[in-house]
């Protein structure tokens, strides 16, 4: 393992939620993969955390799957205190009114309109008027989740990426009733997080990441399924390209730094062939009626033995930590972000007249 370096240290020492009283207290609810990383980031960051979960079998193991998270980011320096220090400031409990004092709560539950929104007024009967509600959902539109809520405008969208204690993301999501002080808090939570927040004003169905990434899950099915290659071809050819500047630049500095107008010339040619497909490709549901589900049951797309399955878990989380210590060392604005806003103002007048 490489010794994280003194940058990386120093960058991901998140603001601490301490105040004289003491930590400050969140909640999430469901203690899932995504709901049990979720936590450990919240606890990372110095707060008191209360994990609700349904399942007995699942807050039993919560505190191990918390402390494991927690002791691999300790190991590596992104945290101060100790995994066994920071998961004495978790609660975990079957019991929703234990979120009183939450400031915020992040519901991280199974994607389901009706679970989720089941879930939310579960939390609204529990916590105080001003707490922010945060549901991380992949794709539901967050105005759909608001519907029929008691104060709508305290609920938003808040996508996280797994590992979640790790990963710089997350997206901010405003549904039609999300207020404007709730969006800005919101923001200024993910950044004493450690994530470099995005944020939608508009609510759509998959927000920024995902409706890019299923457009580009879409043509792999294509191309799989027409024979044009096979899934570890494609899987090969996008590690490699999109894979080796996805990190360092997004699609719009890619295309600044790489020269624009070659682009404009295959989007031409390129658009009208796309697949635009509606439905769930053939080779999705073969796969998932076989009951697989990933490494996580060792069945998927690619065999696996049970301990190959844990191996590629074990490097999914090494890569994770590794390249979140290469993308801090590359930031985002290099102090020329000013620049962007006035050049397509220009280019719009320019349009206009
Ligand atoms: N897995 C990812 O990489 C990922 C990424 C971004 C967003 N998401 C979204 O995050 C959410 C959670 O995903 P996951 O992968 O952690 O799912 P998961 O199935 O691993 O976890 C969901 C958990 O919620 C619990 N739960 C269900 N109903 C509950 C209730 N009423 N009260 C308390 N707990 C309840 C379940 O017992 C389970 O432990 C989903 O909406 C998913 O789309 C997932």
């Amino acid at each position: 393992m490489a010794a994280p370096s003194k940058r990386l240290v120093q960058r991901s020492r998140v603001r601490s939620h301490r105040s004289e009283e003491g930590p400050s207290t969140v909640g999430v609810v469901g203690m899932g993969l995504m709901g049990t990383s979720i936590a450990a980031c919240l606890l990372g960051a110095g707060h008191c955390v209360v994990c609700i979960e349904i399942d007995p079998e699942k807050r039993r193991t919560a505190p191990k799957r918390l402390l494991h998270l927690l002791n691999e980011a300790h190991a590596r320096g992104l945290l101060v205190e100790s995994g066994v220090e920071l998961v004495k400031r978790a609660t975990i409990s079957a019991e929703i009114f234990d979120l009183i004092d939450a400031q915020i709560v992040v519901e991280s539950t199974v994607e389901s309109v009706s679970v989720k929104r089941e879930v939310i007024a579960q939390i609204e009967s529990a916590v105080k008027a001003r707490t922010l509600i945060g549901t991380n959902t992949s794709a539901i539109p967050v105005t759909e989740l608001q519907l029929g809520a008691q104060h709508p405008e305290r609920i938003l969208g808040l996508h996280w990426a797994e590992p979640a204690n790790v990963t710089r993301f997350m997206e901010v999501i405003c549904g039609k009733e999300t207020s404007p002080a709730s969006a800005a808090q919101a923001m200024r939570f993910a950044r004493q997080w450690g994530k470099e927040p995005s944020l939608l004003r508009k609510d759509i169905r998959g927000f920024i990441t995902n409706r890019i990434m299923y457009a580009m899950m879409r043509e792999a099915f294509f191309l799989v399924e027409e024979g044009y290659a096979t899934v570890a071809d494609v899987d090969r050819s996008l590690r490699n390209d999109l894979g080796s500047w996805i990190t360092f630049a997004g699609p719009f500095r890619f295309m600044d730094l790489t020269g624009i107008p070659a682009y404009a010339t295959v989007m031409k040619n390129l658009l009208p062939e796309l697949n635009r497909s509606t439905s769930v490709p053939r080779l999705m549901k073969k796969v998932v009626s076989s009951g697989a589900r990933g490494v996580s049951n060792a069945k998927g797309f690619y065999r696996y033995t049970p301990a190959q399955a844990t191996r590629w878990e074990e490097l999914f989380m090494n890569f994770s930590h590794e390249i979140r210590e290469v993308a801090t060392r590359y930031p985002e604005d290099v102090g020329d972000r000013a620049a962007v806003k006035p050049a397509i103002k220009k280019e719009r007048r320019k349009v206009r007249k």
